[in-house]
This record gives structure tokens, sequence and C-alpha cells, in this order.
């Protein structure tokens, strides 16, 4: 295993956060905008390779001094068990993958594995940072992406839909139990709408075509892409905003979405449906 440790003496108050998936995308640039409000991070990233990328981004911005870069595969136990070795004052649990394909006929090992990242690994994880933090007696913050993918069914991506549908549950859950034994660990739940980041692209080209839908098959992938195109945001700065405010923020608030529209329109579709 890679890692990259830079010693971090004087951070002062500031926070130390570990955001998991944080090679590209809304958990780097969250990354980036936290360093440069003076916190400390821990990219953690799921593959080896992945380790020098990050590395040479934040060397190129001048930030490494104030982050370490590692792998952190969170479907892997030795892995996790690395955040038993930091201080974490906020564990972000980023990390996600999305598999497409229709509910008749989506391979039985990709609704598995997508069930396995999105959801029971991160609740491991989760697990592994609260049990932790009772352990020491130390205070922290959990903050859990899930996606307005969790509110609004997709058809044909009703796998990725259901993992996050969970994470809202759970997170839900997660943080009125904790209410009852503890006021030191917070829960936030980030809930964005449709940025271009590639994640959503992946997500449509690896589903498996339908037998069930084969002469829709090209109809759906074009209406996907189309609605990505048009409706996903290019700057990711309206979510990443919201979730440092999430971790830096000590009040009550349990949910930050973003961008405001698809917000609305998630909060008209729970309204009708
Ligand atoms: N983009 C959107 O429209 C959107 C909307 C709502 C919510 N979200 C959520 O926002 C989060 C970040 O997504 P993004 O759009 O910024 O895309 P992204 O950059 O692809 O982020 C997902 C990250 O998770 C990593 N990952 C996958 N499996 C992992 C594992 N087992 N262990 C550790 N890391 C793993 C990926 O690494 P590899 O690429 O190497 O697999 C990738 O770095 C995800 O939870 C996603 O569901 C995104």
């Amino acid at each position: 295993m890679t890692s990259f440790f830079i010693s971090h003496n004087n951070i002062g108050d500031n926070m130390k956060i570990l955001i998991t998936g944080s090679t590209s995308g809304i958990g780097f640039e969250t990354g980036v905008e936290l360093i440069k409000k003076g916190h400390f991070v821990y990219f953690t990233v799921h593959r080896e390779q992945q380790v020098k990328t990050v590395v040479e981004k934040l060397k190129k911005q001048n930030l490494l001094d104030r982050a370490s870069v590692f792998q952190l595969d969170i479907t892997k136990e030795e892995d996790r068990k690395l955040i038993y070795d930091l201080k974490i004052d906020c564990l972000f649990c980023n990390a996600s993958v999305g598999y497409g394909g229709s509910i008749l006929d989506i391979p039985m090992d990709s609704l598995e594995k997508n069930f396995e990242v999105n959801v029971f690994s991160n609740i491991k994880l989760i697990q592994m940072y609260c049990g932790h933090l009772f352990l020491t007696q130390e205070k922290g913050k959990v903050v859990v992406m899930s996606s307005i993918a969790g509110i609004i069914p997709i058809p044909f991506l009703g796998s990725y839909c259901a993992t996050k549908a969970s994470l809202i549950s759970l997170t839900t859950c997660l943080r009125k139990e904790l209410k009852l034994i503890t006021s030191d660990i917070q829960v936030k739940l980030i809930e964005p709408g449709i940025f271009n980041t590639g994640f959503n692209e992946v997500m449509i080209e690896n589903k498996k075509k339908s037998i069930y839908f084969e002469k829709m098959n090209d109809q759906i992938t074009r209406r996907e892409e189309k609605l990505f195109h048009l409706i996903g945001h290019n700057q990711l700065n309206s979510i990443t905003s919201k979730i440092t405010k999430a971790i830096e923020s000590d009040s009550n608030r349990f949910i930050y979405s973003a961008p405001f529209f698809q917000k609305l329109g998630a909060k008209l579709y729970s309204f009708w449906h």
C-alpha cells in the first residue's frame, strides 16, 4: 500500500477531515476548498496509482503541506482500519459507484457491488469511526454523501438510486440514535443534484443492454445523456461550499443540498409522490 503522509504540526484549532474517494470531482474540490479555509485534509483514494495523481494536483496548487494522500479502498477492512491511527474531526463518506440497468435484468453482481460499496462499506467505516470516537472519548462528525437520486428514483438507474435512498434512511436513523446517547458526534447528509464530473456518464455507459427493452436501449441511453447534459452543472462550487458549510457548522441543520432549482425539484417531487 502506498501512502504519502506529511507531518502536520501547527494546525491550531482547525479541523482534520478525511474524505473518501477524493481523486477528483466533488471530493477533491471540497478538499481543496477546506484546505484554503485553513483545515487539514486526508485525501483518500480508491486505487494505489491515484495517490500520485492527487499529490501532483495538490503540489501544483501549493496545498500539499496541509494534506495527506493515501489509498483507502472502503471495501477493504485493512484499509478502513487505517482510520484508527489518525485524529479525524470529520469523516466525509464521499466514495461511491453507480451501476445502470433495468431492474428486470440488471446482473445481480452489479446490484450487489453497488450496495457493497455505497451502503455496506460506508456503514462499516462509520461504525468503526464512531466506535473509535467513543473509545477515545473524542468529538467527531460524520458527513454522508447521498444524492437527489435517492429522493427521485430514475428508471434504468434504479440500482444507484436505491443505494442513495438507503443512505438517506440509514443516516437519518444514525443521527436520531446518536442523539439519544451523545451530543459529541454530529451527523450531516449531503444531497447534490446533477454535476458533470464524469460519474454519471460512467453509470450510463456501464449498463448491460436489457433484453426486455431491446428496441429502446439506444433511445434510453440518448435520453439519459440528454438529461445529464441539460441539467448537469459544470461548476462544482455550489455543492462544495455547501459541504464545507456542513463540515464546519455546529448547527442542528441536517440536510445540505445544491444546486437550488434541482433541490426545489426534489422537494416538489416528494410532495406529489
Ligand atoms: N456527479 C453527480 O451528479 C452527483 C450527484 C449526486 C451525488 N453524487 C455523489 O457525489 C460523490 C462524488 O461523486 P463525483 O461526481 O465527484 O464522482 P467521482 O469523482 O467519480 O467520485 C467517486 C469516487 O469514489 C471512488 N470510489 C469508488 N469505489 C471506491 C472504493 N471501493 N473505495 C474508495 N473509493 C471508491 C471513485 O474512485 P474510482 O473512480 O477510481 O473508482 C471516485 O474517486 C459520489 O458519492 C456520488 O454518488 C454525484
